[in-house]
C-alpha cells in the first residue's frame, strides 16, 4: 500500500481550497479497502473516501486522518432481458465516461446526467441528479465495505434512503461505508418525454424530435457548457447550494413581493424554489466577494478564480446566506460535503 503524508487537498478537490491531508492512499480494488480502515483504526484516525473531489470542500486546517482515493475500476453487464440491461460499475470509474458508454450501448436512464464531474461511487452519496433524472431512479444496489461490521455488504436502493440530493451516506451513516461498486438497471426503451423544461426548450429550438439517449446527452452537454463553469478551467463545485424547499405559507409570503417567483410543487406538499433565482434576486450574480465569484451565468455556482482560502469561501457563503435570509426569510444550505 502506498501512503503519502501531508498532501495538499487543493489538487484533489475541484474548488481548490483547503489545507493538507495527514495521510492519503489510493485503492484500485475492493479487496484493499478493509486493510486501509484497519490501519487507520490502529492509529485512531478517521477515513474520508474521495472520488473526483467535485462535491467536497476541504478546510484550511486540513484533515487529520486518512483520505482514501477510490480508484476501483470496472464496467460489466451482470444481466439483461428484452427491456433492460443491468450493469455493475466500479466506484472509481469516471462518471461521465460511464454515461458515454451506456449511451453508446443505446441505453437510457442516466443520459441526462451527462457531463457531471466526479466518479460513479460518489453518485449515490448525494443522489446526483440533473435534467429530470437522478441516480435513485436507476440504482438497484450498492456494494460497499461496512467499517462498522468490518464486512463487505450489498445495500439495496431502498436501504440508501434517497431524497433530493441526500442519502444515508451523507446523512445518518456518514463515514461508515466505502462504496466499491454501483449496480444500475438501464432501459433499452428510448428516453420518454415530458423532459425537464430547459432540456425540452433546447430540443425544440434545435428541432430535435428523435429522442435517442445520444441526442439527450448531446443536448445536456450543450446546455451545461453554456451555464456551468468548467472546473478544470475555473475552480468550482457545481451547484454550491441546494434548492430551497419551502412551505405554502412561505411561498405565499414571497409572492407578495415577487409574484413571478419560480416554484415547483413537491410530492410532500412543500415547494421547491431555485436557489439560483433567490441569489440572483439578492443581486449577487456575477459579483466578486471575499476572493470568490458568483458565476455570471448561474448564481447557484460559486467559483474560486483567485485561489481563495476556505476562510474566504466561508465569508462569501455567509454573506450570501445572510442576504437571501434578509430578503426572503429562507435559510439556504450548502450542497457540497466538507472534508
Ligand atoms: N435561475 C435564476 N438565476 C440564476 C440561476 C437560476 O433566475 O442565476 C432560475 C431560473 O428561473 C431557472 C431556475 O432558476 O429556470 C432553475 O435553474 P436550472 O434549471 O439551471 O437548475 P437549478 O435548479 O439551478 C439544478 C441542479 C443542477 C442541475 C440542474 C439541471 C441542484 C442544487 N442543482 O440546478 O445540479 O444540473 O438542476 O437539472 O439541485 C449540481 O448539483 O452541481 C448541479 C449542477
Amino acid at each position: 500500500m502506498n501512503i503519502s503524508t501531508d498532501i495538499s487537498l487543493k489538487q484533489y478537490t475541484t474548488m481548490q481550497v483547503g489545507g493538507n491531508a495527514r495521510f492519503l492512499t489510493e485503492a484500485t480494488a475492493a479487496e484493499e479497502i478493509p486493510q486501509i480502515y484497519h490501519d487507520a483504526q490502529s492509529r485512531q484516525l478517521p477515513v474520508f473516501v474521495l472520488g473526483g473531489g467535485s462535491n467536497v470542500i476541504a478546510k484550511d486546517e486540513g484533515f487529520e486522518g486518512v483520505v482514501l482515493l477510490n480508484r476501483i475500476k470496472g464496467f460489466e453487464v451482470v444481466s439483461e432481458d428484452e427491456q433492460s440491461v443491468t450493469l455493475k460499475i466500479g466506484a472509481g470509474e469516471v462518471w461521465d465516461e460511464v454515461v458515454a458508454r451506456t449511451v453508446d450501448m443505446g441505453l437510457s436512464g442516466i443520459e441526462a446526467m451527462s457531463a457531471i464531474p466526479g466518479t460513479a461511487g460518489a453518485a449515490p452519496v448525494q443522489n446526483v441528479g440533473a435534467y429530470g433524472q437522478e441516480i435513485a431512479d436507476t440504482l438497484v444496489e450498492v456494494e460497499a465495505y461496512d467499517s462498522a461490521t468490518d464486512a463487505m455488504v450489498v445495500l439495496p436502493a431502498e436501504a440508501c434512503h434517497f431524497s433530493y440530493r441526500h442519502s444515508i451516506f451523507r446523512g445518518s451513516q456518514m463515514g461508515r461505508y466505502c462504496i466499491t461498486a454501483i449496480i444500475i438497471r438501464l432501459s433499452r426503451r428510448a428516453p420518454q418525454p415530458p423532459f425537464y423544461a430547459g432540456l425540452q426548450r433546447y430540443l425544440d429550438e434545435h428541432h430535435i424530435t428523435n429522442y435517442t439517449p445520444a441526442a439527450i446527452r448531446q443536448a445536456v452537454i450543450a446546455i451545461r457548457r453554456d451555464k456551468l463553469p468548467d472546473p478544470t478551467v475555473t475552480p468550482n463545485s457545481g451547484s454550491f447550494f441546494k434548492n430551497a424547499m419551502v412551505s405554502q405559507e412561505m411561498l405565499d409570503a414571497i409572492r407578495q413581493t415577487h409574484p413571478d417567483v419560480p416554484n415547483y410543487a413537491m410530492p410532500d406538499g412543500t415547494y421547491k424554489i431555485p436557489t439560483g433565482w433567490l441569489i440572483d434576486q439578492a443581486g449577487f450574480r456575477g459579483k466578486e466577494l471575499h476572493n470568490m465569484k458568483i458565476h455570471d451565468k448561474n448564481a447557484l455556482v460559486l467559483t474560486n478564480p483567485h485561489a481563495a482560502t476556505y476562510h474566504d469561501l466561508e465569508s462569501a457563503r455567509q454573506a450570501i446566506i445572510q442576504a437571501v435570509y434578509d430578503q426572503f426569510h429562507v435559510r439556504i444550505e450548502q450542497e457540497p460535503l466538507e472534508l
